[in-house]
C-alpha cells in the first residue's frame, strides 16, 4: 500500500501570518545519533517527557516582494548558523507548498539556547507549527511531527504533549518512505504523576553542538553500537514502567541510559565531555536523596545541567536538595506540558 501523501495542497487561502508556541522535551530514552543527516533519521528509537515550562513563541510572516528572509530570536537578528539552518527549514517548507515567497520569523525563547535544555526542540516545533501554517500545507500530528524533525531531531517529540516516542524507521529505498515512517507519537502510560526538576547549573551555551558532537560519537566512539543495542531493550522496559505507572522503573532505565550516551561521548576519540563538576555534585544529592528513600533519578543531555525524574509530590523536596548541592544555580520544578499550538489572532 502506498502510504499517504505527505503534503495536501492547501484547501483554503494560505495564511499570510501564524504564530505558534511549542515547548521543551527531556528524552528518557535518548536520541544520539544519526543513520541519515540529511532526512535527520535517527538510530536509535527515543522517548521523552514535554515538559510545561521554557516556551518558545514564534511567528512566521510571509513577505512577498522580499528577497530574504529575516529571522528575529529574542529580539535580536539570527545570524550565522542559526539564520542557516532557520533558512534551510523554511526552503523545505517552501518546496513542499510550492510558495516561493520570502518569511519574516519573530522568535522568543524562555530557555536558555544551545545549553542543553531543548531550546532546539520547542523552536523547531514552534517553527514547524508556524510555517505550515502560514505556507497553508495540510499537515496531521504525524506530518507535523516530521516535519519538525527535518529542523532539529527532537523537534519532532514537542509536537505532543506529554509522553512522546520517536520512531526512528527503518532504512528503505525510496527518501519519501524513510521520511513517512520516522516520526513522534503520544505513549500510553498509567497512574503517574511525574515533576522534573530541573537544575540550570551553567546557563552558557555548549561548546560543541549536539549535531556535531552525535556525528563524532558514532564515528569514532567504541562504545556506540553497544550503547545503540542496550537503548533498544531500555525502550521496551520504559514503555513496560510507563504503563504500570512505576516511577522507579522509569527513573532507573531513564538514569542509566543517558549516563551510557554520556559513556560514547567519552569514550569518543577525542571526547567529548559535556558534565562538569556541578553536575557531578547534582548526581550526588541525587544518590543521597534515594538513599533517603526518595526516588529520584538525573539524565542529563548535550550539556552541563541535570533533570532529576520524580514524583511530583516529592519535587519540593528534590528541589531544595538539588539548591543545596549546587548553590548559584537555578532550579525549576516542571510538570508535563502541552504539545504544539497556533495561537489565533487574539494571541490565545
Ligand atoms: O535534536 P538535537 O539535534 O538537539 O539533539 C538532541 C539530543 C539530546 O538532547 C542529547 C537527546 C534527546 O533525545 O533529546
Amino acid at each position: 500500500m502506498r502510504p499517504e501523501p505527505l503534503v495536501h495542497p492547501p484547501a483554503a487561502p494560505t495564511t499570510p501570518a501564524a504564530t505558534a508556541v511549542a515547548h521543551p522535551n527531556i528524552a528518557l530514552v535518548k536520541y544520539w545519533g544519526k543513520r541519515d543527516e540529511r532526512l535527520v533519521l535517527p538510530r536509535v528509537d527515543s522517548l521523552s517527557l514535554t515538559l510545561g515550562v521554557f516556551p518558545t513563541t514564534t511567528t512566521v510572516a510571509l513577505a512577498p516582494g522580499t528577497a530574504h528572509d529575516r529571522v528575529t530570536l529574542d529580539g535580536a537578528p539570527a545570524e550565522g548558523e542559526a539564520l542557516r539552518r532557520v533558512v534551510a527549514f523554511l526552503d523545505l517548507v517552501r518546496d513542499r507548498a510550492g510558495i516561493a515567497h520570502r518569511a519574516v520569523v519573530e522568535s522568543e525563547n524562555t530557555v536558555p539556547t544551545g545549553a542543553g535544555l531543548a531550546s532546539s526542540a520547542s523552536g523547531f516545533a514552534a517553527l514547524a507549527a508556524a510555517a505550515a501554517a502560514a505556507y497553508g500545507l495540510r499537515l496531521d500530528a504525524a506530518g507535523l511531527s516530521r516535519l519538525a524533525r527535518r529542523g532539529s531531531g527532537s523537534a519532532c517529540r514537542s509536537v505532543f504533549g506529554g509522553f512522546a516516542v520517536w520512531h526512528a524507521g527503518r532504512d528503505r529505498a525510496d527518501p519519501a518512505e524513510a521520511d513517512l515512517a520516522s516520526y513522534a507519537e503520544p505513549v500510553a502510560v498509567g497512574d503517574l504523576d511525574p515533576a522534573l526538576v530541573v537544575a540550570v547549573v551553567d546557563a552558557g551555551p555548549k561548546p560543541v553542538s549536539s549535531r556535531a558532537a552525535m556525528r563524532h560519537t558514532v564515528d569514532t566512539s567504541p562504545l556506540y553500537e553497544p550503547w545503540a543495542v542496550s537503548s533498544r531493550a531500555d525502550l521496551t522496559e520504559m514503555r513496560a514502567a510507563l504503563l504500570a505507572g512505576d516511577i522507579e522503573a522509569v527513573g532507573r532505565v531513564a538514569e542509566r541510559n543517558a549516563l551510557g550516551m554520556h559513556a560514547t561521548m567519552l569514550a569518543a576519540r577525542p571526547a567529548v565531555r559535556y558534565l562538569s563538576p556541578a553536575t557531578l555534585t547534582v548526581l550526588d544529592a541525587v544518590l543521597r536523596l534515594r538513599g533517603d528513600g526518595v526516588p529520584a533519578y538525573a539524565t542529563m543531555d548535550a550539556g552541563p545541567n541535570v533533570k532529576v525524574l520524580c514524583r511530583r509530590p516529592d519535587a519540593d523536596r528534590v528541589a531544595e536538595a538539588v539548591r543545596a548541592a549546587a548553590p548559584g544555580s537555578r532550579v525549576l520544578v516542571a510538570g508535563p506540558g502541552p504539545g504544539v499550538r497556533l495561537l489565533d489572532g487574539d494571541g490565545r
